[in-house]
Formats: structure tokens, C-alpha cells, sequence
């Protein structure tokens, strides 16, 4: 959970994440030890086979990611700060639904609504109900599921095509920002030290990301013994 990171921990992570080339190695290394594990390779095999369901639930989560900062901008209308970041953020978002919904159309493949994984709501039940603190923990579980993203594309990237390796590695200065944006929002706004809720969220995150999980997301878990079956189905 600390942020200081010495230099043999940045450096073992440039091997591990060798696309991330284009962000400081200081800031991956620290959003990397903010998180509370690393991606299993399991979840990068099946990944790798599945694409097509990778590509269509990403562009569905930069919307989901467009979404969830603007919900904050209208439910916090006076946190000057909060407004500035969320709106460019949301932008951000927006323009890479419109990059993966590019490569989806390029590829012959149709955007559909998927059952979404259990991922986000696993964390958004445990968020508390008062204004105060449903922000904190709002903005502890948005730092995460960033973190996470930009995690997955860093460790995924190197495994793709040319085409998907170039888009992931574009995508990873702005994730890595996104997490940064929460984060700092969240220690910004808290009356209190937020050390116990990050601790608390991340306990839900490892538990979602390193347990069996039946279904293929972006932010699944180890996939079950289901999914790697020969006979079931790649496009669900
Ligand atoms: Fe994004
Ligand atoms: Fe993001």
C-alpha cells in the first residue's frame, strides 16, 4: 500500500509490464504497489483466447468509466476540484470508447450488452451510504478499478497484436492519471486518514481478482475450470 518504491521493485516491474514504456516507471511502480496483487497469467491465457468478449466489454467499461464521472460532477456540484478532474476525465473515457468501438467495427465484430462481471459491484456494496464518506469510499473503489485497468492493459499489451499492443500501450498515461485523479481526490476531500478504507476495499478486490470466477471480463477473476473447457462457448 505504500507509495514508496525502491528501485529493484521498479525495475522488476519494467520486465513483468515491458509495455508500459511510455509511463514513468516511478508512477506504474506505484500504482503496481497500491493494488493490492498482480494479474494472474491464468486470467492473461484465457484473455488471449477470447478477444473478441475482451474488446466488446472494454468498450462497454470506458463507457461504464465515462459514466461513473459524471454521476460524481452532479452529485457534487461544489468540489471545484472534483468538477475540473471528472470532466476531463470523462472525455477521456468517452474518446477511448470511441477507439475500441473502432477496432471492434474494423474487426467484423458487433457490439452487444454483456452480462457484466462481478467485479465493480463487489466493491460498490460496501460503499457507505452518508454524503462524506459515500464520497471517500466512491472515489477509493473508482482509484482501484483504474489502477486495475491500467494494470491489465500494461500486463496483457506485450501478448497482443501489433495493432491491440499499440492501443493498450497508448491507453496506459492516461489510466495511470485516472487512478492518480481518484486517489488524490479521495485524500483531498477526507476529514479522516482513508488508510483503513483503502485497506478495506483492496481486501474486496484481491478476493475478487485471485478467486475462481465462471465468467471471462476484463476485470474477472481466475478463470474456472468452465471456461477453459474446450466446448464452451468463446462468445459469451
Ligand atoms: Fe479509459
Ligand atoms: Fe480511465
Amino acid at each position: 500500500m505504500s507509495s514508496e518504491v525502491s528501485s529493484t521493485e521498479t525495475s522488476d516491474l519494467s520486465v513483468t509490464y515491458s509495455a508500459a514504456k511510455d509511463v514513468d516507471p516511478k508512477d506504474l511502480a506505484e500504482l503496481i504497489s497500491f493494488l493490492p496483487c498482480e494479474t494472474p497469467d491464468a486470467w492473461v491465457e484465457v484473455a488471449l483466447q477470447r478477444q473478441d468478449i475482451l474488446l466488446i466489454n472494454h468498450a462497454y467499461l470506458e463507457k461504464c468509466a465515462a459514466r461513473t464521472a459524471l454521476n460524481m460532477m452532479f452529485t457534487y456540484p461544489d468540489k471545484p476540484d472534483l468538477q475540473r478532474k471528472m470532466s476531463r476525465l470523462a472525455r477521456e473515457e468517452l474518446v477511448h470508447y470511441e477507439q475500441v468501438i473502432k477496432i471492434i467495427n474494423k474487426r467484423g465484430l458487433t457490439y452487444r450488452g454483456l452480462k457484466p462481471s462481478r467485479y465493480a459491484g463487489l466493491m460498490n456494496v460496501e460503499i457507505r451510504k452518508p454524503s462524506d464518506e459515500r464520497l471517500t469510499d466512491s472515489l477509493i473503489v473508482g482509484a482501484l478499478i483504474e489502477a486495475r485497468s491500467c494494470e491489465r492493459f500494461a500486463k496483457i499489451a506485450p501478448h497482443l497484436d501489433p495493432e491491440l499492443t499499440k492501443f493498450y500501450t497508448s491507453l496506459l498515461r492516461s489510466e495511470a492519471r485516472h487512478y492518480k485523479d481518484y486517489l488524490t481526490l479521495a485524500q483531498g476531500y477526507s476529514k479522516t486518514p482513508i488508510d483503513d478504507r483503502i485497506k478495506h476495499f483492496c481486501a474486496i478486490e484481491k478476493q475478487a481478482i485471485e478467486s475462481e470466477d465462471d465468467q471471462f471480463r476484463f476485470h474477472s477473476g481466475v478463470p474456472s475450470e468452465k471456461l477453459t473447457r474446450p466446448a464452451y462457448p468463446k462468445d459469451s
